[in-house]
């Protein structure tokens, strides 16, 4: 798929096949991920992912996801199959953090490579911020192998989508040609 069409098909999806992701196409996709521009130059490891295979046990990590939220005061879904819906893959893009944000940021543009990545392949993905306190728990950290001195930035689901969602058309922005 050219780039251009992935970036407009691209959409969240929440609800996924049951078939596995053959680990060959998820290395491919972190690969395209760590393509991502980097701030500040010449890092050598920008980014690690962590990646969490089995429907099942996403499911579980679902419903200590949305308790941690909620026991921290956090709005979320009335469901737990919400957090991480049936995907059969979560990857979490975690860097060591510094005071100017830049591994924020380092760790989003990777998500968007990731994302496009996915969508070209066939595959969907769904960007998943409600479970990012419950990832940054010391305890999920220890249960997930997130070695100390990395911090959980932005997590997706990542799956055989079982359709396409049309989808919010966007707006066209306001642009302004600077004379
Ligand atoms: C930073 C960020 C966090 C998000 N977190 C969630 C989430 O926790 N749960 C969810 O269902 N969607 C989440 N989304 C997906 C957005 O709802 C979605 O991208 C938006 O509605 C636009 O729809 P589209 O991705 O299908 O174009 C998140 C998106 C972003 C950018």
């Amino acid at each position: 798929m050219h780039t251009v069409d992935a970036i407009h098909s691209r959409r969240s999806i929440r609800a996924y096949q049951a078939r596995p992701v053959d680990r060959t196409v998820i290395g491919e996709i972190l690969w395209d991920a760590a393509q991502a521009p980097t701030l500040p130059v010449g890092l050598d490891t920008p980014f690690t992912f962590v990646v969490i295979e089995g429907a099942d046990r996403l499911a579980l990590y679902g419903s200590q996801a949305l308790d941690f939220a909620r026991a921290n005061g956090a709005d979320g879904p009335e469901d737990d199959t919400r957090v991480f819906f049936d995907a059969p893959v979560a990857i979490v893009i975690c860097a060591e953090a510094d005071a100017a944000g830049e591994a924020l940021q380092n760790c989003t543009r990777a998500g968007q490579n990731l994302m496009l990545s996915a969508e070209a392949r066939g595959l969907g993905t769904c960007w998943v911020r409600l479970a990012l306190p419950w990832l940054c728990d010391s305890q999920t950290r220890a249960e997930l192998a997130i070695p100390d001195g990395l911090t959980p930035f932005a997590a997706f689901t990542l799956g055989h989508p079982q359709g396409m969602p049309a989808g919010k058309p966007r707006e066209r922005p306001p642009v302004i040609w600077s004379p």
